[in-house]
């Protein structure tokens, strides 16, 4: 091994940038808070190729002084706080000083700023280790940094770069973010010369609407509450506008866009009730809180929070949606009628999948495919498959017993040597799915079952870049998905174990999990999360028919599935209702 120095400061602020800016968006992100918190009002970006042969960000700031302006592109160097103290206070979006030094470290950088009290601009170029004399420049008051091939010194991390529609896309999504958070400001975005989007300074509303689109603005409804230290305002969807996919979910932390499982939780609950689990709320909310009571230096992207008191943050956030989304059940549709096709009014907010089948009984042997084992575990489990009426053996090692009827396409009646069994059809295949995904993936990899037919549709760009970046990730997840142009995608492969699924709205999920938290979370911490929504899609639905001997491998499979008795939401899948019981009931014997 060799001797220990110290790393020359070029190649630090390159390590660094490896975390920070890991691709032009992350650049542009910093770039547009450090304009926001120069006080801009208006903010203009330009991208060139995706932003990797160019992002420009021109702001009307307070900007930086002749002999400030090598030391803004200096690592830990801030103007933004001093002292720990400052810290715990911090109001601004940047305070760690980072940022320039790492950008100018894996970029040629240009640097361009007047201060009001100034007759001319200053301008510093930086490329690697060089920093020029700051020279006389043109400039209206403000800021213009220029960021140029970036990564044109760092070829690995420049491989890792991925189509240029795929870095707009990311771009687009940081820009999108910014955007939405100061409705007060002014933004242009511009690609290649293109004008992207344009917006003025706007009532919130209004800016929602601009830069998420009338859709959303129409089925929103407002929400502003306060209390003490914390306010929550902005806009969700009504129930009847939920989607799909988990599109349009925005939440701003004093300012500051924000990941957060805690948040994600309080919102999923208030839409407990008026929300089928498979629809996803649309919403643009900004939690102001006092500064002092959330740590915003867990993350150096600085993309999480830590709540002081997340219990607190969590009520509140959950009772002010649900006090709004109470106060709309008048006004709007509620959500069990939301999706309904015209055809079918009794039909509740179930997917048409199940809805076709309505009233129908599947062919056993189709249905048996649904709960087909993971093939590894094929070779043990015949009675899962066993299509035949067969009566019921009269041994007794069946502790779910049999099935007798089916009640309200919901619950399935059985009845084993304790009394009444009831069980839950949809709640307990859903276990059964997500135990089986759980076991595939333990070994190793989902096992993917090739689409006769590959499914093509429309997508996002985003959801298109999530396809292409994280393609390894999904292969593992047992699906092959590849971009078909810049907003479409083809799926070609989907989990064996969900190939009765809808391909289209199971693929968008899982590529906004992935994509919300990045692939290497997905393996490890979120994985169990993202089987449930995978499950989810596969699991029957209520209101499906089924044959007494359907029933039956259901319960057969209830048997083998670990933890089985709850579903992975924690609600019972079944429960007991002994003979005991029931003679109290009828008031039967003693
Ligand atoms: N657009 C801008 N307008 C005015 N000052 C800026 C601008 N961008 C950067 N600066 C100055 O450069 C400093 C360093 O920026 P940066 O590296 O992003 O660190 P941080 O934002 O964490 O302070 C900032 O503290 C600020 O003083
Ligand atoms: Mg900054």
């Amino acid at each position: 091994m060799s001797a220990i120095r110290v790393l020359p400061e070029l190649l630090i602020n390159q390590i660094a940038a490896g975390e920070v800016i890991e691709r032009p968006a992350s650049a542009l992100k910093e770039l547009l808070e450090n304009s926001l918190d120069a006080g801009a009002q208006a903010i203009g970006v330009e991208l060139a190729g995706g932003g990797v042969k160019l992002v420009a960000v021109t702001d009307d700031g307070s900007g930086i002084a002749r002999d400030e302006l090598k030391l803004a592109l200096a690592r830990h160097a801030t103007s933004k706080i001093a002292s720990l103290d400052d810290l715990e206070h911090v109001g601004s979006l940047g305070f760690r000083g980072e940022a320039l030094a790492s950008i100018a470290s894996v970029s040629r950088l240009e640097l361009t700023s007047r201060r009001a009290d100034e007759r001319h601009a200053w301008r510093v170029t930086a490329e690697g280790p060089a920093l020029g004399a700051p020279a006389p420049a043109t400039l209206a008051r403000g800021t213009r940094i220029e960021v140029r091939e970036l990564y044109f010194n760092t070829p690995a991390r420049r491989k890792f770069l991925k189509s240029e529609q795929t870095e707009f896309a990311h771009c687009e999504e940081a820009f999108r973010r910014i955007a939405l958070s100061r409705p007060d400001v002014a933004f242009v975005l511009t690609h290649n010369g293109r004008v992207r989007l344009q917006v003025k300074p706007q009532p919130l509303a209004a800016r929602i609407a601009a830069v998420l689109g009338e859709d959303f603005a129409a089925g929103a409804l407002p929400v502003e509450e306060s209390g003490g230290q914390i306010a929550l305002r902005g806009a969700i969807s009504a129930p009847a506008h939920a989607r799909g996919t988990r599109d349009a979910q925005y939440f701003f932390v004093n300012g500051r866009c924000v990941r957060d499982k805690l948040v994600a939780h309080a919102i999923r609950q208030a839409y407990a009730d008026v929300l089928h689990h498979d629809r996803h709320p649309a919403f643009v909310l900004f939690l102001d809180i006092d500064p002092q009571l959330v740590d915003v230096n867990v993350h150096p992207a600085k993309a999480e929070v830590r709540f002081r008191d997340s219990r607190a943050v969590h009520q509140f956030i959950f009772h002010a949606l649900h006090k709004t989304l109470s106060h709309s059940a008048g006004e709007t549709v509620p959500a069990a009628a939301a999706p309904a096709p015209a055809a079918a009014p009794a039909m509740p907010y179930y997917r048409s999948q199940g809805a076709m089948s309505l009233g129908i009984a599947q062919p056993a042997g189709a249905y048996a495919m649904l709960f087909a084992p993971p093939p590894a575990a094929a070779a043990d489990t015949t009675t899962l498959s066993a299509p035949t009426p067969a009566l019921p053996p009269s041994s007794n090692d069946h502790p779910l017993g049999f099935a007798l009827a089916q009640l309200a396409g919901i619950y399935i009646l059985a009845e084993n040597s304790g009394g009444l069994i009831i069980v839950d059809m949809h709640a307990a295949h859903e276990r059964i799915m997500y135990e089986n995904l759980k076991s595939a993936l333990d070994g190793r990899a989902i096992p993917m079952q090739p689409l006769l037919v590959p499914v093509h549709f429309a997508a996002e760009a985003l959801d298109v870049a999530t396809a292409e970046d994280e393609h390894d990730a999904l292969q593992e997840l047992g699906f092959d998905i590849a971009p078909a142009g810049p907003g479409a995608l083809i799926v070609r492969g989907v989990p064996a174990l969900l190939a009765d699924a809808d391909a289209q709205a199971l693929t968008l999920d899982v590529l906004h999990e992935v994509r919300e938290y990045g692939a290497s979370r997905i393996a490890t911490e979120r994985r169990n999360e993202l089987l449930g929504t995978m499950a989810c899609h596969a699991a029957v639905r209520a209101n499906r028919k089924l044959t007494v001997p359907e029933m039956n491998a259901l319960l057969r499979d209830m048997e083998a599935t670990e933890r089985s008795g709850q579903c992975n939401h924690g609600r019972p899948t079944w429960h007991q209702i002994s003979v005991t019981e029931l003679d109290r009931l009828f008031r039967r014997g003693g």
